[in-house]
């Protein structure tokens, strides 16, 4: 790595929040940004999963989506005190006004923008069970109502559907330094 690459990594020190709907490839994307960094990747999901030993769509069918919200936010201020990691958070993460403040705050914050189409596709081919994306329709209004806080975002990465996770990573981290 460069010495100039070096010190825009260094300079820009803090934890990078990536955003963006379901299936937009977070997690895929997190990991490789991680990696390129030499950073570690903290999936929020995964974290909230195993901090309370149950899934995802247990927590939301039994409890509702707003008692997920208060975990997922609690979640998102442990691991924002864990210094520079690349984190993949949920999709509906940037509802919460705290959230978004928390990000803007504490690093940076990156969104991954999917057409809508690319992450419907996703959805329905991946295993994860997504609660609140149980048919087309429910997920494209949700889509709708986020768009305004996706691009809240410090950093807004276009991603072309047939761009490998490794070339999207490569994208952000020559942009970090765009980051407000
Ligand atoms: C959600 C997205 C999911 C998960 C939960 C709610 C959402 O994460 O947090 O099912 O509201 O968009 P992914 O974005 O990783 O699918």
């Amino acid at each position: 790595m460069q010495n100039e690459d070096q010190n825009q990594i260094r300079s820009l020190d803090v934890p990078i929040f990536l955003t963006g709907f379901m299936g937009s490839g977070k997690s895929t994307i997190g990991q490789a940004l991680a990696d390129l960094l030499g950073r570690p990747f903290i999936d929020l999901d995964t974290r909230i999963e195993a901090m309370t030993n149950r899934s995802i769509p247990d927590i939301i069918a039994s409890d509702g989506e707003e008692k997920f919200r208060q975990i997922e936010s609690e979640a998102l201020r442990e691991v924002a005190r864990m210094g520079t990691a690349v984190i993949a958070l949920g999709g509906g993460a940037i509802l919460r006004a705290e959230n978004r403040e928390l990000m803007s705050s504490r690093g940076i914050s990156v969104w991954l923008d999917v057409p809508f189409e690319v992450c419907w596709q996703r959805i329905q081919q991946d295993e994860n069970v997504r609660p609140l994306a149980p048919d087309e329709a429910t997920a494209l209004e949700r889509y709708r109502q986020r768009l305004p806080f996706y691009q809240q975002s410090s950093l807004h990465i276009k991603v072309d559907q047939s761009e490998p996770a490794s070339a999207v990573a490569e994208e952000i981290f020559g942009r970090l330094g765009e980051a407000e």
